[in-house]
C-alpha cells in the first residue's frame, strides 16, 4: 500500500516538475502575439518606454516570465492577466517569434558610472560586475539563464532593477538579482541603466 502510494506520489511529483520547453513557431507566435503589440510594439520594440522591448530577447528567457507572471512568482497585475490565456505552446510560440525580431538600441548615452560598475562592479562593497553575467555588450547567455540587456528602455532596466532590490520582483533563480541589485545606490541604478540602453 505504501509503495502503491510512493509510486503515485513520484509520478505526481514528476508531473508537476518543470515541463521541458520545446522550440515555438515563430509564424504561429506571430500571430498568438497580435494583443501584445499595443504595448510592446508590433515587432516587440516597446510602444513606451515602460513597455520593455521584448526583440531580440532569448526564447528560454521570454517563456520562463511568461510562465512566472502566469503562476504569479513575478506578480505584475497587467502581465499576469495576459498570462493566464497562453498555454506552454503559445509560450514557446511567442518566445520564438520575440527572439527572431531586431532590437532597436537607443542613441547612446554616456555614462561613466554605469560604464564603471557594469564592467568592474565595486567589489569592496560586494557588488559584482554585470559582464561576468551579462557579457561586454549585454548579450546575455541563454544556455546559463542570463538575458539579454543590451538597448532595453532605460525607464524599464530602472524600474525591474528598483524592483529586485526593493524585492518586489523575486522571480530570479538563486536570488542572484536580488543580491546584486541589494547594494546598488538609486544613482548607480539610474547610471547603469542609461548605460545598458546605449549597449549593442
Ligand atoms: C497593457 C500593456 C501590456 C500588454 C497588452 C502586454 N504587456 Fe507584457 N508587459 C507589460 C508591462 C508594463 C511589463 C513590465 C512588467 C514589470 O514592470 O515587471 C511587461 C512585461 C513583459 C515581459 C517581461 C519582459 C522582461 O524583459 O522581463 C514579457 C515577456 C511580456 N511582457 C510579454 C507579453 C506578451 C507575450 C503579451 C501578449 C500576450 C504581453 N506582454 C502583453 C505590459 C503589457
Ligand atoms: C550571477 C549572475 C548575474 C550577475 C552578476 C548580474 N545578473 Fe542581472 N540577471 C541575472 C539573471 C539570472 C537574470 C534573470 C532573472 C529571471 O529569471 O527573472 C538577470 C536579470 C537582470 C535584469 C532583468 C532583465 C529584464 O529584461 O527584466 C536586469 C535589468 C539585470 N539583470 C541587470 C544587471 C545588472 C545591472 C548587473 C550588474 C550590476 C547584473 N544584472 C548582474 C544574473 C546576473
Amino acid at each position: 500500500m505504501t509503495r502503491i502510494l510512493w509510486v503515485l506520489l513520484s509520478a505526481a511529483a514528476a508531473l508537476a516538475a518543470p515541463v521541458a520547453l520545446g522550440a515555438g513557431d515563430p509564424t504561429e507566435g506571430k500571430q498568438k502575439a497580435e494583443s501584445c503589440g499595443g504595448c510592446h510594439g508590433p515587432d516587440g520594440n516597446g510602444a513606451a518606454p515602460i513597455f520593455p522591448k521584448l526583440a531580440g530577447q532569448h526564447a528560454s528567457y521570454l517563456t520562463k516570465q511568461l510562465h512566472d507572471f502566469k503562476t504569479e512568482k513575478r506578480p505584475e497585475p497587467t502581465m499576469t492577466a495576459m498570462a493566464l490565456a497562453l498555454s506552454d505552446d503559445d509560450m514557446a510560440d511567442i518566445g520564438a517569434f520575440y527572439a527572431a525580431q531586431a532590437v532597436q538600441v537607443e542613441a547612446a548615452q554616456e555614462n561613466e558610472l554605469g560604464r564603471t560598475i557594469y564592467r568592474a562592479g565595486d567589489p569592496q562593497r560586494g557588488v559584482p560586475a554585470c559582464t561576468g553575467c551579462h557579457g561586454p555588450e549585454a548579450k546575455g547567455n541563454e544556455p546559463a539563464g542570463y538575458p539579454a540587456l543590451r538597448g532595453q528602455y532605460a525607464a524599464y532596466l530602472s524600474k525591474t532593477l528598483h524592483d529586485f532590490k526593493g524585492k518586489a520582483r523575486y522571480n530570479d533563480t538563486n536570488e542572484m538579482m536580488r543580491v546584486v541589485a541589494a547594494h546598488l545606490t538609486d544613482e548607480e541604478i539610474t547610471g547603469l541603466s542609461e548605460y545598458i540602453a546605449g549597449l549593442r
